[in-house]
């Protein structure tokens, strides 16, 4: 069997020169959650096409999906076409929401440059150890490394809650000074999935709590945020999803305007992996509403890849400001 690879041999770079780039410019590194094929290939030509640095996302169940061995070599194959065009894009490959010193060790030894560990549902303490012995290995290997703080509401792969608990400020610099993450994921109303509010109609979402992220940033000067739970949900991908035989109620998601104010601060990152799921379900169950009789797989998962691309292209451009930075 082959030696398993080093993110350096699959063409990858780790986020910080991203991050750096993203804090002085005033805009967001995009992370798109992809675990196929065609997700993979309209995350990096959207980036590709719109100029932007992109961080390419895989939780753990992502991960068994596509399989170990055989994602890396898929987004090996996906650098060498963006380099076949010409692009150089800086792409990082990040393991998402990673659950174990285990897993997340498994990542960075199969190709990974950066991985989450999420310890935010321990104690502080359990965090703070588990996180430290991740940052010890990982940074043996330049690999880069996201914490998290505060815990959103949702799904988080296996581990899922009901309930967030805002990121307290006063815990931020005690974290990243025992651990030495390299950025830090927080909770200021965000949440995972696509029902992120439960709003009677014509409600307007809650605003985020950008007090509690702005005393983060006094506390940590120039320190990396990551904002998850950033989709926006597109009221037209809904629409079409409810109108072509789905049953998406009370679909909602964070403004626009409200992840572009964010985008602007020391949020270095952003993650969206349910609007991209939603752009290419929309696409997939219009054209089966429209053509009950198509059965090749090109013909729908193409258009969704192109869905999702031209969502990508909107996203970096109108919502992170990532468009046209390399
Ligand atoms: O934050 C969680 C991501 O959306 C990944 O979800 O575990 O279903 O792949 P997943
Ligand atoms: P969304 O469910 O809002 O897309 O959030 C994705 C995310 O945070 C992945 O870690
Ligand atoms: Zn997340």
């Amino acid at each position: 069997m082959n030696t398993p690879p080093r993110y350096q041999d699959l063409g990858l770079v780790n986020t910080k020169e991203m991050f750096q780039q993203a804090m002085q410019g005033g805009y967001a590194i995009p992370a798109y959650n992809f675990n196929n094929m065609e997700q993979l290939q309209a995350i990096v030509n959207g980036c590709t096409e719109s100029h932007s640095p992109v961080i390419l996302q895989v939780s753990g169940s992502a991960r068994k999906y596509a399989d170990k061995v055989f994602l890396p070599q898929m987004v090996k194959g996906a650098v060498d076409m963006v380099r076949a065009s010409g692009s150089q894009i800086p792409i990082a490959l990040h393991l998402d929401h990673g659950d174990s010193f285990e897993l997340a060790k498994d990542c960075i030894d199969s190709g990974f440059s950066s991985v989450m560990i999420d310890g935010s549902h321990h104690s502080f303490d359990e965090n703070v150890h588990l996180t430290a012995e991740v940052v010890e290995y990982a940074h043996a290997q330049g690999v880069t490394v996201e914490g998290e703080l505060g815990v959103l509401a949702g799904v988080e792969d296996e581990v899922s809650s009901e309930v967030s608990h805002y990121t307290k400020p006063e815990e931020v610099e005690e974290f990243v000074e025992r651990t030495g993450v390299d950025s830090l994921a927080i909770s200021i109303g965000t949440s995972h999935g696509a029902r992120k509010f439960k709003l009677e109609p014509g409600e307007d979402p809650p605003p985020l709590r950008f007090d509690i992220l702005e005393e983060i940033e006094k506390r940590l000067p120039g320190f990396p945020i990551v904002l998850h739970g950033a989709s926006s949900v597109s009221p037209k991908h809904v629409e079409l999803i409810n109108r072509y035989g789905g049953r998406l109620e009370s679909a909602v998601g964070i403004p626009a305007e409200q992840l572009r104010r964010a985008a602007k601060s020391a949020v270095c990152k952003i993650n969206i992996d349910s609007d991209g799921r939603l752009a290419m379900t929309a696409k997939i169950r219009e054209i089966f509403g429209e053509n009950p009789a198509e059965f090749d797989p090109r013909k729908y998962l193409g258009p969704a890849r192109d869905e999702l691309l031209k969502m990508i292209v909107q996203k970096n451009r109108y919502v992170l400001g990532s468009a046209d930075k390399v």
